[in-house]
């Protein structure tokens, strides 16, 4: 399942469009459950954005929202908004029941692959009590730059410079 370093890409992420907004609706709220209860917080964006918010980003010709496939069900989702020469990584989200395999290491490195040639760096952040998020993101060279106050916990802002290789992936 899981390329190595070196190899081409194990995942093959699409662009979603508006008629996948249903999907991408269902595997964001699947996925961001166990960051809810992490942070005790039942109120994040991708839990509790209307099914229009979901498919007016996945209009917005500004903002590549990409996917995998496992036959036709929809198991992974990243997206990059492009600000300048910034690549702002946001919602990476694997299936729960897909988790583990490293789907979500491929598809960001494959997504920051076919991120607009003007971005010479990411930016993404996650909650502090993100652990697995947290390790996947050092592991592919991402380092904190600040945090940010939210309710009672911090978020953590991470960057990277574009290309920076990973450290290594398993
Ligand atoms: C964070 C998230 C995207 C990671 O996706 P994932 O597909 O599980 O990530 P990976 O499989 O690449 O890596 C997860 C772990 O599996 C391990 N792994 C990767 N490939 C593996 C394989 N073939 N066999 C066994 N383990 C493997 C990785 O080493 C990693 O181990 P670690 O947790 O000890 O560091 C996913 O957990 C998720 O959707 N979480 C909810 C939403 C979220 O938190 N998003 C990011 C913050 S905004």
């Amino acid at each position: 399942m899981v390329g190595q370093l070196g190899h081409p890409r194990a995942v093959t992420p699409e662009l979603l469009t508006e008629a996948d907004a249903g999907e991408l609706f269902t595997l964001q709220r699947a996925a961001y459950l166990s960051e809810a209860r992490a942070h005790g917080n039942f109120d994040l964006p991708p839990l509790v954005e209307p099914l229009a918010d979901v498919r007016a980003a996945l209009a917005d010709p500004a903002l590549p929202v990409w996917g995998v496939r496992d036959g036709h069900r929809l198991i992974a989702t990243v997206r990059i908004r492009v600000r300048g020469d910034v690549g702002e990584v946001g919602r990476l989200a694997v299936a729960p029941d897909r988790q583990g395999e490293g789907l979500g290491t491929e598809l960001l490195l494959a997504a920051e692959e076919l991120a607009a040639s003007a971005v010479t760096r990411f930016r993404l952040f996650t909650g502090e009590r993100s652990a697995g998020a947290l390790r996947l993101y050092a592991r592919l060279g991402y380092r904190e730059t600040h945090r940010s106050p939210e309710a009672d916990y911090e978020l953590i802002h991470l960057e990277k410079p574009r290309g920076r290789a990973p450290a290594a992936i398993r």
